[in-house]
Protein backbone atom coordinates (compact mmCIF):
# COMPACT_ATOMS: atom_id res chain seq x y z
CA UNK A 1 0.00 0.00 0.00
CA UNK A 2 1.33 3.75 -0.64
CA UNK A 3 2.11 5.47 2.17
CA UNK A 4 0.11 8.28 3.33
CA UNK A 5 0.18 11.61 2.20
CA UNK A 6 0.74 14.21 5.10
CA UNK A 7 -1.03 17.67 4.86
CA UNK A 8 -0.49 20.52 7.05
CA UNK A 9 -2.50 23.03 7.90
CA UNK A 10 -2.18 26.25 9.39
CA UNK A 11 -4.64 28.63 11.07
CA UNK A 12 -5.36 30.95 14.42
CA UNK A 13 -8.68 30.28 14.70
CA UNK A 14 -9.84 26.80 16.14
CA UNK A 15 -12.86 26.24 15.18
CA UNK A 16 -11.47 26.75 11.51
CA UNK A 17 -9.31 23.70 12.15
CA UNK A 18 -12.50 21.97 13.49
CA UNK A 19 -14.28 22.51 10.33
CA UNK A 20 -11.49 21.21 8.12
CA UNK A 21 -11.20 18.15 10.05
CA UNK A 22 -14.87 16.96 9.80
CA UNK A 23 -14.77 18.63 6.57
CA UNK A 24 -11.83 16.08 4.81
CA UNK A 25 -12.93 13.09 7.12
CA UNK A 26 -12.97 10.66 4.49
CA UNK A 27 -9.74 11.31 3.02
CA UNK A 28 -8.54 9.87 6.34
CA UNK A 29 -7.29 6.46 5.04
CA UNK A 30 -5.24 8.59 2.06
CA UNK A 31 -4.18 11.69 4.05
CA UNK A 32 -2.36 12.20 7.31
CA UNK A 33 -3.46 15.51 8.57
CA UNK A 34 -1.49 17.73 10.52
CA UNK A 35 -3.21 20.71 12.30
CA UNK A 36 -1.05 23.86 13.67
CA UNK A 37 -2.56 26.92 15.33
CA UNK A 38 0.19 29.48 14.08
CA UNK A 39 3.39 29.81 11.97
CA UNK A 40 5.85 29.14 14.94
CA UNK A 41 3.99 25.59 15.66
CA UNK A 42 3.64 24.62 11.73
CA UNK A 43 7.70 25.08 11.63
CA UNK A 44 8.51 23.05 14.49
CA UNK A 45 6.13 20.38 13.15
CA UNK A 46 8.19 20.67 9.86
CA UNK A 47 11.17 20.35 11.67
CA UNK A 48 10.11 16.90 13.30
CA UNK A 49 8.23 15.26 10.25
CA UNK A 50 7.85 15.94 6.68
CA UNK A 51 5.19 17.22 4.69
CA UNK A 52 3.66 17.26 0.75
CA UNK A 53 1.36 19.92 1.23
CA UNK A 54 0.89 23.02 3.52
CA UNK A 55 -2.24 24.35 3.28
CA UNK A 56 -2.16 28.06 5.93
CA UNK A 57 -4.47 31.01 6.82
CA UNK A 58 -3.35 34.08 5.50
CA UNK A 59 -3.94 36.84 8.53
CA UNK A 60 -2.60 35.20 11.61
CA UNK A 61 -0.98 37.28 14.18
CA UNK A 62 2.93 36.71 15.12
CA UNK A 63 3.83 35.33 11.54
CA UNK A 64 1.47 36.06 8.99
CA UNK A 65 0.91 33.48 6.48
CA UNK A 66 2.45 34.43 3.62
CA UNK A 67 6.07 34.88 5.92
CA UNK A 68 5.30 31.37 6.88
CA UNK A 69 4.79 29.89 3.13
CA UNK A 70 7.95 31.97 2.41
CA UNK A 71 10.13 30.05 5.45
CA UNK A 72 8.91 27.12 4.29
CA UNK A 73 10.09 27.48 0.44
CA UNK A 74 13.05 28.44 1.81
CA UNK A 75 13.29 25.86 3.91
CA UNK A 76 11.23 22.94 2.52
CA UNK A 77 11.61 23.58 -1.20
CA UNK A 78 9.66 20.30 -1.95
CA UNK A 79 6.56 21.25 -0.14
CA UNK A 80 3.03 22.11 -2.34
CA UNK A 81 2.39 25.91 -0.66
CA UNK A 82 -1.13 26.59 -0.50
CA UNK A 83 -3.81 29.58 0.96
CA UNK A 84 -6.83 28.80 2.28
CA UNK A 85 -7.76 32.76 3.83
CA UNK A 86 -10.81 34.95 4.01
CA UNK A 87 -11.20 38.12 2.21
CA UNK A 88 -7.74 39.94 1.43
CA UNK A 89 -7.16 43.15 -0.44
CA UNK A 90 -5.28 43.22 -3.65
CA UNK A 91 -2.22 44.17 -1.65
CA UNK A 92 -1.37 41.25 -0.01
CA UNK A 93 -1.94 38.94 -2.56
CA UNK A 94 0.53 40.20 -4.36
CA UNK A 95 2.81 40.08 -1.98
CA UNK A 96 2.28 36.49 -1.61
CA UNK A 97 1.91 35.49 -5.65
CA UNK A 98 5.53 34.29 -5.24
CA UNK A 99 6.20 31.86 -2.70
CA UNK A 100 2.56 30.49 -2.96
CA UNK A 101 1.40 27.92 -5.41
CA UNK A 102 -2.77 28.51 -5.31
CA UNK A 103 -5.51 30.09 -3.23
CA UNK A 104 -8.53 28.70 -1.67
CA UNK A 105 -11.08 31.37 -0.70
CA UNK A 106 -13.15 30.89 2.82
CA UNK A 107 -15.27 29.20 3.08
CA UNK A 108 -14.03 26.41 0.99
CA UNK A 109 -16.10 23.50 0.05
CA UNK A 110 -14.99 19.99 0.55
CA UNK A 111 -14.66 18.99 -3.65
CA UNK A 112 -12.36 22.44 -4.24
CA UNK A 113 -10.40 21.25 -1.02
CA UNK A 114 -9.86 17.91 -2.23
CA UNK A 115 -9.72 18.18 -5.98
CA UNK A 116 -7.08 21.29 -5.49
CA UNK A 117 -4.71 19.00 -2.96
CA UNK A 118 -5.53 15.94 -4.50
CA UNK A 119 -4.37 17.17 -8.15
CA UNK A 120 -1.00 18.63 -6.45
CA UNK A 121 -0.63 15.27 -4.96
CA UNK A 122 -1.17 13.13 -8.14
CA UNK A 123 0.82 15.51 -10.57
CA UNK A 124 3.95 15.17 -7.86
CA UNK A 125 3.87 11.46 -8.09
CA UNK A 126 5.10 11.31 -11.31
CA UNK A 127 8.41 11.84 -10.19
CA UNK A 128 10.63 9.05 -8.85
CA UNK A 129 12.62 11.08 -7.27
CA UNK A 130 11.56 13.82 -4.28
CA UNK A 131 14.22 16.39 -5.22
CA UNK A 132 12.70 16.29 -8.60
CA UNK A 133 9.59 17.86 -7.42
CA UNK A 134 11.43 21.01 -5.75
CA UNK A 135 12.96 21.94 -9.41
CA UNK A 136 9.24 23.58 -9.35
CA UNK A 137 8.43 23.97 -6.10
CA UNK A 138 11.26 25.93 -4.89
CA UNK A 139 10.31 28.62 -8.15
CA UNK A 140 8.53 31.58 -7.54
CA UNK A 141 7.89 32.96 -11.31
CA UNK A 142 9.89 32.35 -14.28
CA UNK A 143 12.75 34.78 -15.60
CA UNK A 144 11.33 37.25 -18.52
CA UNK A 145 12.91 38.79 -20.96
CA UNK A 146 14.45 42.20 -20.17
CA UNK A 147 13.38 43.29 -23.23
CA UNK A 148 9.78 42.15 -22.71
CA UNK A 149 9.16 43.97 -19.04
CA UNK A 150 10.96 47.28 -20.23
CA UNK A 151 8.42 47.34 -23.49
CA UNK A 152 5.66 46.84 -21.07
CA UNK A 153 6.70 49.45 -18.65
CA UNK A 154 6.46 51.87 -21.17
CA UNK A 155 3.29 50.88 -22.56
CA UNK A 156 1.54 51.87 -19.19
CA UNK A 157 3.34 55.27 -19.23
CA UNK A 158 1.59 56.10 -22.85
CA UNK A 159 -1.29 57.80 -22.84
CA UNK A 160 -3.51 55.48 -25.75
CA UNK A 161 -2.86 52.33 -23.33
CA UNK A 162 -5.73 50.04 -23.11
CA UNK A 163 -6.07 46.68 -21.77
CA UNK A 164 -6.05 45.11 -25.00
CA UNK A 165 -2.57 45.97 -26.19
CA UNK A 166 -1.28 45.25 -22.87
CA UNK A 167 -2.98 41.78 -22.99
CA UNK A 168 -1.05 40.99 -25.91
CA UNK A 169 2.34 42.30 -24.98
CA UNK A 170 1.94 39.97 -21.91
CA UNK A 171 1.30 37.22 -24.49
CA UNK A 172 3.76 37.57 -26.26
CA UNK A 173 5.62 36.52 -22.98
CA UNK A 174 5.16 33.07 -21.48
CA UNK A 175 6.57 33.73 -18.20
CA UNK A 176 4.61 36.90 -17.24
CA UNK A 177 1.61 35.46 -19.51
CA UNK A 178 1.30 32.27 -16.83
CA UNK A 179 2.08 34.40 -13.58
CA UNK A 180 -1.05 36.77 -14.44
CA UNK A 181 -3.25 34.04 -15.36
CA UNK A 182 -2.34 32.20 -12.35
CA UNK A 183 -3.07 35.02 -10.46
CA UNK A 184 -6.38 35.83 -12.02
CA UNK A 185 -7.46 32.48 -11.61
CA UNK A 186 -6.53 32.17 -7.88
CA UNK A 187 -9.76 32.07 -6.05
CA UNK A 188 -9.33 35.47 -4.45
CA UNK A 189 -11.09 37.21 -7.42
CA UNK A 190 -13.87 35.01 -7.34
CA UNK A 191 -14.22 34.34 -10.78
CA UNK A 192 -16.56 30.95 -11.05
CA UNK A 193 -14.94 30.37 -14.32
CA UNK A 194 -11.35 30.39 -15.75
CA UNK A 195 -9.84 33.19 -17.34
CA UNK A 196 -8.02 31.70 -21.01
CA UNK A 197 -6.29 34.81 -22.20
CA UNK A 198 -3.93 37.74 -21.09
CA UNK A 199 -6.02 40.45 -22.41
CA UNK A 200 -9.06 39.63 -20.59
CA UNK A 201 -7.01 38.76 -17.17
CA UNK A 202 -5.64 41.97 -17.47
CA UNK A 203 -9.60 43.89 -18.04
CA UNK A 204 -10.40 41.71 -15.06
CA UNK A 205 -7.41 42.32 -12.57
CA UNK A 206 -7.27 46.30 -14.01
CA UNK A 207 -4.33 48.22 -15.22
CA UNK A 208 -2.83 49.23 -11.92
CA UNK A 209 -2.84 45.64 -10.33
CA UNK A 210 -1.08 44.12 -13.55
CA UNK A 211 1.57 47.08 -13.64
CA UNK A 212 2.45 46.23 -9.71
CA UNK A 213 2.28 42.64 -10.80
CA UNK A 214 4.99 43.11 -13.45
CA UNK A 215 6.85 45.43 -11.46
CA UNK A 216 7.10 42.77 -8.74
CA UNK A 217 8.48 39.85 -11.21
CA UNK A 218 10.54 42.30 -12.41
CA UNK A 219 12.53 42.61 -8.92
CA UNK A 220 11.97 38.68 -8.56
CA UNK A 221 12.70 37.37 -12.09
CA UNK A 222 15.15 39.59 -13.39
CA UNK A 223 17.75 37.00 -13.41
CA UNK A 224 17.93 35.99 -17.28
CA UNK A 225 19.14 32.18 -17.63
CA UNK A 226 22.71 31.61 -17.78
CA UNK A 227 24.32 31.21 -20.81
CA UNK A 228 23.14 27.42 -21.44
CA UNK A 229 24.76 26.40 -25.21
CA UNK A 230 22.38 24.91 -27.37
CA UNK A 231 19.37 27.32 -25.71
CA UNK A 232 18.04 30.76 -26.52
CA UNK A 233 15.02 32.32 -24.06
CA UNK A 234 14.44 34.50 -27.28
CA UNK A 235 13.88 31.34 -29.66
CA UNK A 236 12.12 29.19 -27.22
CA UNK A 237 9.83 32.65 -27.05
CA UNK A 238 9.53 33.14 -30.89
CA UNK A 239 8.72 29.29 -30.99
CA UNK A 240 6.05 28.96 -28.34
CA UNK A 241 4.25 31.73 -29.54
CA UNK A 242 4.28 30.37 -33.33
CA UNK A 243 3.01 27.50 -32.02
CA UNK A 244 0.55 29.11 -30.17
CA UNK A 245 -0.85 31.14 -33.08
CA UNK A 246 -0.92 27.58 -35.18
CA UNK A 247 -2.51 25.75 -32.43
CA UNK A 248 -5.10 28.37 -32.44
CA UNK A 249 -5.74 28.06 -36.06
CA UNK A 250 -6.06 24.33 -36.16
CA UNK A 251 -8.39 24.64 -32.96
CA UNK A 252 -11.10 26.70 -35.28
CA UNK A 253 -10.52 24.70 -38.42
CA UNK A 254 -11.80 21.91 -36.31
CA UNK A 255 -14.84 23.84 -35.42
CA UNK A 256 -13.84 25.12 -31.58
CA UNK A 257 -15.32 27.69 -29.98
CA UNK A 258 -13.34 31.28 -30.26
CA UNK A 259 -12.96 31.00 -26.24
CA UNK A 260 -12.24 27.11 -26.79
CA UNK A 261 -9.31 28.23 -29.15
CA UNK A 262 -8.37 30.95 -26.66
CA UNK A 263 -7.96 27.96 -24.22
CA UNK A 264 -6.01 26.07 -27.07
CA UNK A 265 -3.97 29.48 -27.98
CA UNK A 266 -2.67 29.18 -24.29
CA UNK A 267 -1.58 25.57 -24.45
CA UNK A 268 0.31 26.14 -27.38
CA UNK A 269 2.10 29.21 -25.45
CA UNK A 270 2.76 27.33 -22.19
CA UNK A 271 3.53 23.86 -23.93
CA UNK A 272 6.89 24.18 -23.60
CA UNK A 273 7.26 26.18 -20.32
CA UNK A 274 8.99 23.26 -18.86
CA UNK A 275 12.55 24.23 -20.80
CA UNK A 276 12.10 27.48 -19.46
CA UNK A 277 12.35 25.83 -15.64
CA UNK A 278 15.08 23.58 -16.40
CA UNK A 279 16.97 26.30 -17.74
CA UNK A 280 16.74 29.16 -15.17
CA UNK A 281 16.91 26.43 -12.14
CA UNK A 282 18.59 23.79 -13.61
CA UNK A 283 20.99 25.17 -16.41
CA UNK A 284 24.06 23.24 -15.73
CA UNK A 285 21.64 19.83 -16.27
CA UNK A 286 20.04 20.87 -19.05
CA UNK A 287 22.84 21.85 -20.83
CA UNK A 288 24.36 18.63 -20.39
CA UNK A 289 20.91 17.37 -21.93
CA UNK A 290 20.76 19.51 -24.69
CA UNK A 291 24.57 18.53 -25.55
CA UNK A 292 23.67 14.56 -25.06
CA UNK A 293 20.34 14.61 -27.29
CA UNK A 294 22.99 16.71 -30.46
CA UNK A 295 25.82 13.72 -29.90
CA UNK A 296 23.71 11.22 -29.56
CA UNK A 297 20.73 12.31 -31.91
CA UNK A 298 17.89 10.77 -29.20
CA UNK A 299 14.92 13.20 -28.72
CA UNK A 300 15.47 16.19 -26.03
CA UNK A 301 12.99 14.82 -23.61
CA UNK A 302 15.00 11.40 -23.65
CA UNK A 303 18.27 13.11 -22.92
CA UNK A 304 16.65 15.09 -19.66
CA UNK A 305 14.86 12.26 -18.46
CA UNK A 306 18.29 10.62 -18.67
CA UNK A 307 20.16 13.31 -17.39
CA UNK A 308 18.04 15.37 -14.66
CA UNK A 309 15.36 12.63 -14.35
CA UNK A 310 12.30 14.29 -15.67
CA UNK A 311 11.42 15.66 -19.37
CA UNK A 312 10.04 19.11 -19.81
CA UNK A 313 6.42 17.94 -20.79
CA UNK A 314 6.41 16.50 -17.12
CA UNK A 315 8.15 19.51 -15.13
CA UNK A 316 5.73 22.05 -17.23
CA UNK A 317 2.60 19.59 -16.89
CA UNK A 318 3.86 19.62 -12.85
CA UNK A 319 4.32 23.13 -12.66
CA UNK A 320 0.91 24.73 -14.84
CA UNK A 321 -1.14 21.98 -12.24
CA UNK A 322 0.42 23.43 -9.44
CA UNK A 323 -0.26 27.24 -10.50
CA UNK A 324 -3.85 26.03 -11.21
CA UNK A 325 -3.92 25.82 -15.05
CA UNK A 326 -6.99 23.72 -16.38
CA UNK A 327 -6.51 20.08 -17.69
CA UNK A 328 -6.22 20.56 -21.12
CA UNK A 329 -3.54 22.86 -20.74
CA UNK A 330 -1.52 20.84 -18.63
CA UNK A 331 -2.00 17.85 -20.69
CA UNK A 332 -0.76 19.12 -23.51
CA UNK A 333 2.58 20.35 -21.98
CA UNK A 334 2.49 16.92 -20.27
CA UNK A 335 2.05 14.89 -23.69
CA UNK A 336 3.22 17.19 -26.40
CA UNK A 337 5.74 14.95 -27.85
CA UNK A 338 3.72 11.91 -27.00
CA UNK A 339 0.29 12.17 -27.44
CA UNK A 340 -0.66 8.02 -27.95
CA UNK A 341 0.14 7.78 -24.15
CA UNK A 342 -2.50 10.24 -23.48
CA UNK A 343 -5.78 7.81 -23.44
CA UNK A 344 -7.96 10.61 -25.17
CA UNK A 345 -9.92 9.90 -28.21
CA UNK A 346 -10.90 12.14 -30.73
CA UNK A 347 -9.52 16.02 -31.19
CA UNK A 348 -8.46 17.59 -28.52
CA UNK A 349 -6.29 20.63 -27.32
CA UNK A 350 -3.55 18.38 -27.23
CA UNK A 351 -3.65 16.88 -30.91
CA UNK A 352 -4.37 20.86 -31.78
CA UNK A 353 -0.64 21.45 -29.68
CA UNK A 354 1.14 18.05 -30.84
CA UNK A 355 0.68 18.83 -34.70
CA UNK A 356 1.17 22.65 -34.66
CA UNK A 357 4.63 21.97 -32.43
CA UNK A 358 5.60 19.88 -35.56
CA UNK A 359 4.45 22.32 -38.02
CA UNK A 360 6.40 25.50 -36.69
CA UNK A 361 9.68 23.05 -35.84
CA UNK A 362 9.04 21.75 -39.64
CA UNK A 363 8.71 25.29 -41.25
CA UNK A 364 11.82 26.67 -39.63
CA UNK A 365 14.16 23.89 -40.77
CA UNK A 366 15.31 24.41 -44.35
CA UNK A 367 14.13 20.93 -45.33
CA UNK A 368 10.76 21.58 -46.13
CA UNK A 369 10.65 18.11 -48.29
CA UNK A 370 10.54 16.12 -44.93
CA UNK A 371 7.85 14.44 -43.43
CA UNK A 372 6.07 16.37 -41.10
CA UNK A 373 7.37 14.53 -37.39
CA UNK A 374 3.58 14.22 -36.22
CA UNK A 375 3.23 10.92 -34.37
CA UNK A 376 0.84 9.13 -36.94
CA UNK A 377 0.19 6.05 -35.01
CA UNK A 378 -1.58 8.42 -32.50
CA UNK A 379 -3.05 10.05 -35.20
CA UNK A 380 -4.44 7.50 -36.92
CA UNK A 381 -6.06 5.69 -34.03
CA UNK A 382 -8.09 8.85 -33.03
CA UNK A 383 -9.15 8.73 -36.79
CA UNK A 384 -7.93 12.47 -37.79
CA UNK A 385 -4.39 11.57 -40.27
CA UNK A 386 -6.66 12.68 -43.22
CA UNK A 387 -6.77 16.36 -41.45
CA UNK A 388 -3.31 16.60 -41.28
CA UNK A 389 -3.04 18.51 -44.95
CA UNK A 390 -6.08 20.47 -43.99
CA UNK A 391 -4.54 21.55 -41.04
CA UNK A 392 -0.72 22.22 -42.61
CA UNK A 393 -2.36 23.84 -45.13
CA UNK A 394 -4.89 26.38 -43.04
CA UNK A 395 -1.01 27.15 -41.36
CA UNK A 396 1.27 27.18 -43.96
CA UNK A 397 2.58 30.94 -43.62
CA UNK A 398 2.93 30.32 -39.62
CA UNK A 399 6.57 29.89 -38.56
FE1 LIG B 1 8.66 20.26 -26.24
FE1 LIG C 1 7.86 22.85 -28.74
Amino acid sequence: MPSKKRILFVDDEQKVLDGLRRLLRSMRSEWEMIFASGGEEALQILKEQSCDVIVSDLRMPGMSGDQLLAKVRRRYPGIVRLVLSGQADKESILKCVGPIHQFMQKPCDEETLKTTISRALEMGDLFADESLKSIVTELESLPSLPSHQQELMAQFQMPEVSPKLIGESIGRDLAMTAKILQLVNSAFFGLRRHVGSPAEAVLLLGMDTVQSLVTTMQVFSQIAPDEIRGFSQDKLLLHSAAVATVTKKIALSEGLTHEEAEVACLAGLLHDVGKLVYATNRPEQYAVAIAMARSEQIHIEEAERCVIGASHGEIGAYLLTLWAFESPIVDAALYHHSPNRHGGSGFSILTAVHVADAIVRHNSTYNHTDKLNVDYEYLDRIGLVDRLSVWQEACSHAA
